[in-house]
């Protein structure tokens, strides 16, 4: 099987690859990733010499078709991720996550080619503290910022491609992932690599807003399975019943690190800030059979420190950038 992953040198992506890299040997893997500010070529290191790596964008055409055309299977994590980079600059998000999946989809359509797409339970909007309400599939889509409200459009272009196009496409739906090679932009490992810098974690807000995470492996292992036995046209919620506020994750990591658990500081919040997702993933567990691995969240936090304490020539040159971003808007 060639498969084509966008966004191969991301987050998700690149635990993905390795994972694919790991436990399918006869997959034929190529990455397809343009290397923005959230993409690291050290992060597909390990995994180099089973790869083949193109630079380039979602949203060139050319490229594109051309990749697709040489691939059984797409699985397109490549996007602008975070939320608040979208209200400082939301127009690479429109690029990226509209218009680059546009892109995919009319080579797919084009070539007859597989089409997974990753999305993200933001699509959805929040749900209040006190609803005893999860996600699912039916839940109407209800983005709150310019990146979920693009992820959203992405979706709702998935789903045309498959209906108007026969497009043999997939799509899921996950909450907040976290582990190895996260940006640390991104809320837990920027504060891991504050508390290794000896800074106070910043919380935004009072902290309460909850978020229903879950390790990055479980979502991959999630997507494979959807890749091989998941109906066309579906869309999959992946999550693993995580749901922690963030203070009570500022907490764990203090008590990782050793510090009392009130060395942390209340920050300007993020505009618009979504309370609380949650995921009802009954049609993953029940018609695909998946089970997540990582449920014990505290063990994996501790992995996770573990991994950025033994990584830091990974984070470090990113760092001083990320903080002068967030001084600027108080956080
Ligand atoms: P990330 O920001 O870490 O990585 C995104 C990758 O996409 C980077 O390598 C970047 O260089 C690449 N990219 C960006 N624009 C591109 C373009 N125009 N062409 C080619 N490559 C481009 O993101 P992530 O956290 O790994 O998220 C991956 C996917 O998973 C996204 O689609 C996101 O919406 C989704 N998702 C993320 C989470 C989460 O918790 N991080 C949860 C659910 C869904
Ligand atoms: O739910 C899935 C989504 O999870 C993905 O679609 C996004 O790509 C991913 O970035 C993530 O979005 P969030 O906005 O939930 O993640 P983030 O890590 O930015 O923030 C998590 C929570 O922590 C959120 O409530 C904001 C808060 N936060 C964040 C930072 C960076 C803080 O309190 N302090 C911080 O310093």
């Amino acid at each position: 099987m060639r498969v084509l992953i966008t966004g191969g040198a991301g987050f998700i992506g690149a635990n993905f690859t390795h994972q694919t890299v790991r436990e399918r040997p006869d997959v034929q893997v190529t990455v397809l990733d343009a290397l923005t500010y959230a993409g690291d070529l050290k992060s597909l290191v390990p995994v180099a010499d089973h790869i083949t790596l193109v630079r380039g964008s979602i949203t060139d055409s050319d490229l594109v078709e051309r990749l697709v055309a040489e691939s059984d299977v797409v699985v397109h994590f490549a996007a602008e991720s975070h939320n608040d980079n979208s209200l400082n600059d939301p127009s690479p998000f429109v690029q990226t996550n509209l218009v680059g999946t546009f892109t995919l989809l009319e080579a797919v359509r084009k070539h007859g080619v597989r089409f997974h797409h990753i999305s993200t339970d933001e699509v959805y909007g929040d749900l209040e503290l006190d609803d005893p309400a999860k996600f699912t599939p039916e839940t109407p889509y209800n983005p709150s910022s310019p990146y979920s409200s693009t992820k959203a459009g992405s979706d709702l272009l998935v789903r045309a491609w498959v209906r108007s196009f026969g497009v043999e496409a997939t799509i899921s739906n996950c909450s907040n992932n976290y582990g190895p090679y996260q940006h640390i932009e991104k809320f837990i490992p920027r504060q891991i690599t504050n508390l290794i810098d000896g800074v106070r974690p910043k919380l935004y807000g009072a902290g309460l807003n909850v978020r229903d995470w879950i390790h990055v492996e479980d979502h991959n292992s999630a997507v494979w399975a959807i890749i091989d036995k998941g109906r066309i046209g579906e869309t999959y919620l992946i999550g693993a019943d995580g749901e922690k506020n963030n203070l009570e994750v500022v907490q764990n990591l203090l008590e990782i690190f050793g510090h009392d658990k009130n060395d942390f500081d209340h920050v300007a919040d993020r505009p618009g800030h979504d309370m609380r997702y949650a995921i009802d993933a009954s049609r993953l567990r029940d018609e695909l059979g998946w089970e997540p691995r990582f449920t014990d969240f505290r063990s994996g936090l501790e992995a996770t420190v573990d991994w950025y304490r033994e990584h830091e020539v990974w984070w470090r040159p990113r760092k001083e950038a990320v903080e002068a971003k967030y001084a600027q808007t108080g956080q």
